[in-house]
């Protein structure tokens, strides 16, 4: 059974005991603390036993592990804390199903969802440290810095609702911003084709051109995208784009903005120029930017 399924059918069975168990170590482990059942036990007014138990079970299902060499600590894993957000976002009627998988990135996987009121979703669940050691020096960069990738991963997440919060509503097309819980960010779902992937259109200019206003208007609002490429630009059916993948953003006062800024107009400028043939100078476009945004 595909993991994400399997995590998504312990929602309605795990006691609410269990999820207390689990909310704990997570909270201990958001402190810098590891949890052993002694500590459960206390921390919960348990019986050790029980909890031994419990911790057992936990282990088995694999929604805690306990590292070698750490004595009895346990910890928890990316499927435990699918789990507590799907738990989350299911409790509030947000997510009532989840279904395939419509994208997997360096740092994430992300799944179509419905919520209590019908509407289809994109659910992505960040997972940071899964591979590209470079991505993640570059969150550090951005201040997300944490060992931790569990907590790494919550930090993406928030960042990247946070942007979308704050775009959504200024026209930016991204996806809308519905809820956002631990490293789980739930979004409206975009149909639409990477424009990496695409490779003709009937236009090519004015989608450059609606681009670039798309990234000024973002830059107006206060948000640099730092990660910005045909691999987070989505085309819809009606020619329409949508920026994506929005975690690393920055505003316009970080002491690297112009120059994040110019490598995002970079790569979308000598894409356009190596697949449609659209010549755009980037100066050009830089300078009606540095005008605006606090640059
Ligand atoms: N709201 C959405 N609706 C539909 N598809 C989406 C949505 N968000 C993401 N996707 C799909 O999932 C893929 C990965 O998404 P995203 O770029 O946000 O994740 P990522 O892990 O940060 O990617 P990477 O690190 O590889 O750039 C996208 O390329 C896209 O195909
Ligand atoms: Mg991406």
């Amino acid at each position: 059974m595909k993991e994400l399924r399997r995590i998504a059918s312990l929602v309605g069975s795990l006691s609410e005991v269990e999820f207390k168990v689990l909310e704990t170590m997570e909270r201990m482990a958001d402190g810098g603390r590891a949890s052993t059942p002694e500590i459960l036990a206390r921390s919960l007014g348990l019986g050790l036993d029980y909890v031994e138990g419990m911790l057992e079970e936990l282990n088995k299902r694999r929604l805690v592990w306990s590292p070698r060499g750490r004595g009895r600590e346990y910890l928890l894993n990316f499927s435990s804390l699918d789990l507590l957000a799907l738990h989350s976002a299911s409790r509030r009627g947000i997510l009532t199903h989840i279904g395939v998988k419509v994208g997997v990135g360096k740092e994430a996987d992300i799944y179509a969802g419905m919520t209590g009121e019908g509407s289809a979703v994109g659910v992505k669940f960040y997972r940071i440290g899964r591979t590209s050691i470079k991505k993640h020096k570059r969150f550090r960069e951005a201040g997300l810095g944490a060992a931790n990738y569990l907590v790494s991963s919550k930090k993406a997440a928030q960042r990247e609702i946070q942007a979308l919060r704050i775009l959504h509503p200024k026209g930016v097309p991204v996806p809308a911003p519905v809820y956002r819980n631990r490293h789980m960010v739930i979004t409206s779902l975009i149909e639409g084709e990477l424009l990496v992937d695409i490779r003709s259109l009937p236009d090519p200019e004015t989608l450059l051109s609606e681009i670039v206003r798309s990234v000024k208007l973002a830059l107006e609002a206060g948000v640099i995208h730092c990660d910005l490429s045909a691999y987070n630009i989505l085309v819809t059916p009606d020619g329409r784009h949508v920026i994506i993948d929005w975690p690393q953003w920055v505003k316009p006062s970080h002491p690297n903005a112009e120059s994040y800024l110019r490598r995002d107009i970079e790569n979308v400028a000598s894409f356009f120029r190596r697949r449609f043939g659209v010549f755009r100078p980037v100066e050009e476009v830089l300078g009606g930017f540095l005008r605006v945004g606090g640059l």
